[in-house]
């Protein structure tokens, strides 16, 4: 994923854009109990990036943040200001340099971290979540902001919550006003609940954050019986089903078949390197509404579920969006 990155695009961004939009679909999937405060700055400079990496670091931090409060819930604050950074912050926080950032905070007052999680969060795998989550949001996170010049810093404390500051190098092409540099706005997203099925578990793991990255929840299967007995016990609870084609015991069309056989209208999307050789006649009849070919990138990954979401009306889906 960080690989194929390497040419993103750097345009001016206005940050509280990017922020709005991820809180909106925090705002739509964080329990009622999450009381959710923003604060951004009037006259915020533009940062000069990406924003759908950086919509991806905005997902991460509050995820993480709503999941740390729980089911207790709790207040998640959320500031963008400008500061100038210093000489002497700068030389401890490489790559960031000295002169003007954009720093946004992240803070929840869920449990806080003992010293031995804070000192390897940004690890990739590393999770106190297992088996539901893969370590690797963080890790995200702190490549995204490496790659933008920037720096992350954490404080925590167990009992006293925790806090993220991003601080991101302002950009000085940008104005601060900016109507005639306005960037070009994120896609809008349909967060969607996805089931998604690959007997590979680095597939499924990969899909599983990708997937979250986009700001979708997905719960993935390795096992496509198990899938389709997830759909038969809980109908309503998905939005879109994603299958791999081989798989031991049950093909990718016979999942689909079964789902079928369940009376479920849910869009179908078949995720193979040999979805093409795969009867047209086969992909209509059972509903299947994208190939996707393996390897996927994010970006094909996600207008993929925008397109199926925006079929679902013609295949007589049942749920709404929510
Ligand atoms: N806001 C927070 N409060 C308390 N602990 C946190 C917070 N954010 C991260 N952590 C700790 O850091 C670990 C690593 O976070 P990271 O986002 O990389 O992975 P994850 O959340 O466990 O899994 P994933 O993001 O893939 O779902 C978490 O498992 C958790 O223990
Ligand atoms: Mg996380």
């Amino acid at each position: 994923m960080f690989s194929n990155r390497q040419h993103a695009e750097r345009r001016p961004v206005r940050l509280a854009d990017v922020a709005q939009e991820a809180l909106q679909l925090i705002r739509n999937s964080a329990p009622a109990i999450v009381e959710i405060e923003a604060h951004f700055g009037e006259r915020l400079p533009f940062v000069l990036g990406d924003s759908t990496q950086l919509h991806q670091v905005f997902m991460n931090l509050f995820t993480n943040a709503v999941q740390a409060m729980g089911e207790a819930g709790g207040r998640l604050e959320v500031t963008i200001e400008p500061v100038d950074v210093t000489a002497e912050f700068a030389s401890q926080h490489p790559p960031l340099r000295e002169g003007l950032s954009v720093r946004f905070s992240v803070s929840d007052s869920g449990p806080g971290m003992p010293k031995t999680v804070l000192d390897r969060l940004f690890e990739p795998f590393y999770t106190t979540k297992a088996p539901a989550g893969t370590g690797l949001g963080l890790s995200v996170v702190h490549g995204v902001v490496q790659n933008h010049g920037g720096a992350v810093v954490v404080e925590s404390s167990p009992g006293a919550g925790t806090t993220f500051a991003v601080y991101l190098p302002a950009s000085n092409s940008a104005s601060w006003s900016g109507e005639a540099s306005r960037p070009i706005a994120p896609e809008p997203l349909t967060s969607c609940r996805i089931l998604f099925v690959d007997d590979e578990t680095s597939i499924a793991r990969l899909g599983q954050l990708m997937l979250k990255s986009l700001g979708h929840s997905a719960t993935t299967f390795g096992d496509p019986a198990a899938g389709l007995a997830a759909i038969r016990a809980n109908p309503n609870e998905y939005d879109l089903v994603i299958t791999d084609l081989t798989m031991p015991g049950m093909t990718g069309l016979e999942l689909a078949q079964g789902i079928r056989t369940l009376g479920s209208s849910i869009p179908i999307i078949l995720c193979s390197g040999y979805a093409d050789q795969v009867p047209d006649e086969s992909i209509k009849r059972l509903g299947i509404v994208e190939r996707l070919p393996k390897p996927f990138q994010m970006q094909t990954l996600g207008a993929d579920i925008q397109r199926a979401r925006a079929t679902e009306g013609k295949t007589g889906g049942g749920q709404s969006p929510r």
